[in-house]
């Protein structure tokens, strides 16, 4: 079993993707292909279910196809398909854990199910030696931001976890305030880059001891909101019974603005301030060796320096294209699943909310 070849399914939210990974022992990526819908999403500034879905059927066979020529492999040469079965869109998941199912049947192998939360934290296993356990993992993406204890393959504690919004979701609503587009983090560290971080003050909050190690940033999303429409000069009164009034979407700068770069430099340090705190403090608490970072918003290059900096023990990130959605991940996990003898049947169905737990 130290030996394997696993193909990786991906479809949870706006990623179609599939990579074959090879084990031997180490792991090796044969192929990565991720079709993205990026593109499709930005228009209506955020994901639309009834559209992912549509695009996943459309592009998984091609997606699954190519991670195959690209890896060389043919469907003897696997030992096991990996799919995300949750937690997602349960429109967009049906359509990956369809095409594994299909591939399980016709060819004979095994099927492994992957919990897409717990897949983001194996974008760190490309590292030379692997991560020890413990493991602290802060996995923060556009659906979750939560602080967990890794001791083993397969077993997590959840220490914290947010209690609103995510981060990548308050990036992504905080550039659409700021007229920054769709997906909202990499154009708000992009804007930051020329902002001043201390232009505004914003709320950090729960980042106090007794908020324990739970993260909250709706409050941070709402003064972005009052900052705008501060500037702009819009009194936010009361409404007018039956007056619509304005809403977040109506009011934004354009992007080249100064007061733009500055709130978005502002945002990202107080993002970062809340993620970075808490970090810290599990990690002093639990002892632990090493600290992984995961999920799209690990992307953040401030969050990255910041975290590494603030931290007692070494910190690992994946490589910016792990970071995001992509089915390597889906297929290391699926890997460990595997050793460990944890199948599942035919009859998989998603789980829209599964808990990281
Ligand atoms: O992990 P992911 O691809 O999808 C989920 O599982 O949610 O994360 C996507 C999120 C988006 O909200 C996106 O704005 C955020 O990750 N993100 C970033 C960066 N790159 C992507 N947030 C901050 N800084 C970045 N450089
Ligand atoms: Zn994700």
């Amino acid at each position: 079993m130290s030996h394997a070849r696993i193909l990786g399914i991906e479809s949870s939210c706006d990623e179609t993707a599939a990579a074959v990974l090879q084990v031997s022992p180490d792991l090796h990526i044969l192929s990565s292909v991720v079709a993205s819908q990026e593109a499709i999403h930005a228009r209506y500034g955020g994901v639309v279910p009834e559209v992912a879905s549509r695009q996943h059927v459309r592009w998984i066979g091609p997606v699954i196809r190519q991670a195959m020529t690209e890896a060389a492999v043919g469907w003897d040469d696997l030992d096991a398909v990996a799919v995300t079965y949750g937690p997602g869109l349960a429109g967009s998941l049906l359509v990956g854990v369809n095409a594994a199912k299909a591939i399980a049947y016709a060819r004979g192998l095994p099927l492994v199910a992957v919990n897409h939360i717990q897949a983001h934290v194996y974008a760190n296993w490309f590292h030379d030696p692997p991560p020890p356990f413990p493991l602290l993992c802060l996995i923060v993406s556009g659906g979750h931001a939560d602080l967990v204890l890794m001791a083993d393959h397969g077993r997590y504690e959840l220490l914290g976890h947010t209690l609103d919004d995510a981060p990548g979701e308050a990036f992504d609503k905080a550039a659409r305030l700021l007229g920054l587009g769709y997906p909202g983090g990499p154009a708000i560290q992009r804007a930051a880059t020329t902002g001043d971080p201390h232009a505004y003050a914003l709320p950090r909050a729960a980042q106090r001891a007794r908020d324990g190690y739970d993260f909250s940033f709706s409050g941070l999303k709402t003064a972005v909101l009052h900052a705008v429409r501060d500037e702009l000069g819009l009194v936010a009164g009361p409404r007018p019974r039956g007056a619509k009034g304005l809403k977040p979407t109506q009011i934004h700068l354009t992007a080249g603005d100064p007061r733009a770069t500055d709130l978005a430099a502002s945002f990202q340090q107080a993002v970062v301030d809340a993620l970075v705190a808490k970090t810290v403090a599990a990690a002093e608490a639990y002892g632990v060796p090493q600290v992984a970072l995961a999920g799209g918003v690990a992307a953040n290059l401030l969050l990255r320096q910041r975290l590494a900096q603030a931290l007692p023990v070494p910190l690992l990130c994946p490589p910016i294209s792990l970071c995001t959605d992509n089915a390597v991940m889906i297929a290391a996990c699926g890997y460990f699943r595997y050793r460990a003898g944890e199948l599942a049947s035919l009859d998989l169905d998603v789980v829209p909310s599964l808990s990281l737990t």
